[in-house]
């Protein structure tokens, strides 16, 4: 087997794709009703992908889109408490609201890096949208303003999340059983 294969591995499907498709629009008309203007809406890669694409087509408000590139895993499966910017946003925030999407919150500690960063940048407001969230595993105290799902301290791939880069592309959110 050619060492860039991915190795099979048990999946388990915690959140199927229809109930994630009905809760992103869910959280698309929230959204929608709490802003009067335009937005900037801000993906954290590579994560947020697949979950940013789809809420934008829900959020009937104008707006904009950049990316930030954050690391802090390497390939292991909890955080370094190391954060390094990969790649920084093309467009300024000053003065703006500013809607960061996330693929999931598990200690906080990339956000609380991230919120420091933007709040420097002078926006209007920052609000955080995360499809998922892993209360229990909180260092740093972080709050979701729109969460697609609470799930408990399991490891999940799928829907634009990964295991060492592997298992974004599924549909479904499920969690690696080793
Ligand atoms: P935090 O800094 O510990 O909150 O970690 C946030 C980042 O860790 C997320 O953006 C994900 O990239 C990654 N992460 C945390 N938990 C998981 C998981 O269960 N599956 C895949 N990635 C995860
Ligand atoms: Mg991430």
């Amino acid at each position: 087997m050619s060492e860039n294969a991915i190795t099979p591995t048990k999946l388990r499907v915690l959140v199927p794709a229809e109930k994630i498709k009905e809760r992103i629009e869910e959280l698309g008309k929230q959204i929608s009703a709490d802003y009067k203007g335009p937005i900037i809406v801000i993906g954290i890669l590579k994560g947020a992908f697949i979950f940013m694409s789809d809420l934008l087509r829900v959020v009937e408000l104008p707006t904009r889109v950049d990316f930030m590139g954050i690391s802090s895993y390497g390939n292991s499966k909890s955080t370094s408490g190391e954060v390094r910017l990969t790649k920084d946003l093309d467009m300024s925030v000053e003065g703006l609201d500013v809607l960061v999407v996330e693929d999931i919150v598990d200690s906080g500690v990339t956000l609380t890096y991230l919120i420091h960063l933007l709040s420097q940048r002078r926006p209007r407001s920052i609000r955080i949208a995360a499809l998922l969230d892993k209360p229990d595993r909180r260092m740093r105290p972080i709050k979701v303003n729109y969460c697609g799902f609470e799930i408990p301290d399991e490891f999940v791939v799928g829907y634009g999340l990964d295991y060492a880069e592997d298992y974004r592309h599924l549909k479904d959110i499920c969690v690696l059983e080793s």
